[in-house]
């Protein structure tokens, strides 16, 4: 298991991941119709990278792209950014995300250099808050009715996780 850029070959596998209504139910994006909306999201995810304020990484499990990580927002003066995480619904409960993820923070504590990290999640969202307060996050409030998302009205818990709360429970 590895996070990896996305190329054009992923595209199948994007779409089958993000035209999914459970995948993106919490996520900031609909569902994906076709292979033309993946494709216009892989390039979202180049032109975010180009712009220095994203990286979006797919998780390859036995070959197959199965889910995708992202630090989003990226704000090099406040040491910050957003984390995001997505996988396909066969492999949800495995403990994918919960081994995959430190990689993630690693990188973004030790080599971006970040502070903090946030995470913005409904609080219907199970699955991620188990996943996340494994992780050490903490929460700290709660935004209600924050968006207007596949016809809902979505309340938004924030979460953070400090360079040094990881530093700290790593052992560094
Ligand atoms: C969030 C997500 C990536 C978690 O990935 P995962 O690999 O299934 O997570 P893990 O297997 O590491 O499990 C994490 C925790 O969630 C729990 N969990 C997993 N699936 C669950 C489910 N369907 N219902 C309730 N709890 C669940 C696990 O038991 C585990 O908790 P525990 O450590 O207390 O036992 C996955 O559920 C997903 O892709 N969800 C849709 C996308 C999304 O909402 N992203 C976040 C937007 S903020």
């Amino acid at each position: 298991m590895c996070f990896r850029w996305l190329t054009e070959n992923d595209l199948p596998a994007l779409q089958k991941i993000f035209s999914q209504p459970q995948v993106v139910r919490f996520m900031s994006t609909e569902p994906q119709q076709d292979e033309s909306q993946a494709r216009a999201y892989l390039q979202s995810i180049r032109d975010g990278f180009a712009s220095g304020d994203l990286y979006q990484w797919g998780l390859e499990y036995r070959g197959d792209i199965v889910g995708t990580s992202t630090l989003a927002g990226i704000e090099r003066d406040n040491h910050h950014a957003e984390i995001g995480f997505a996988l396909s619904p066969e492999y949800w409960g495995k403990g994918l995300m919960r081994r995959a993820i430190p990689a993630v923070l690693g990188f973004a504590f030790e080599r971006l250099g970040l502070r903090r990290i946030t995470a913005d999640v409904d609080p219907r969202n199970t699955p991620s808050l188990r996943l996340l307060a494994a992780l050490g996050f903490q929460e700290e409030g709660l935004l209600r009715q924050r968006y207007e998302h596949m016809g809902e009205i979505q309340d938004a818990l924030i979460l953070g996780l400090l360079r040094d709360d990881w530093t700290r429970d790593n052992g560094f």
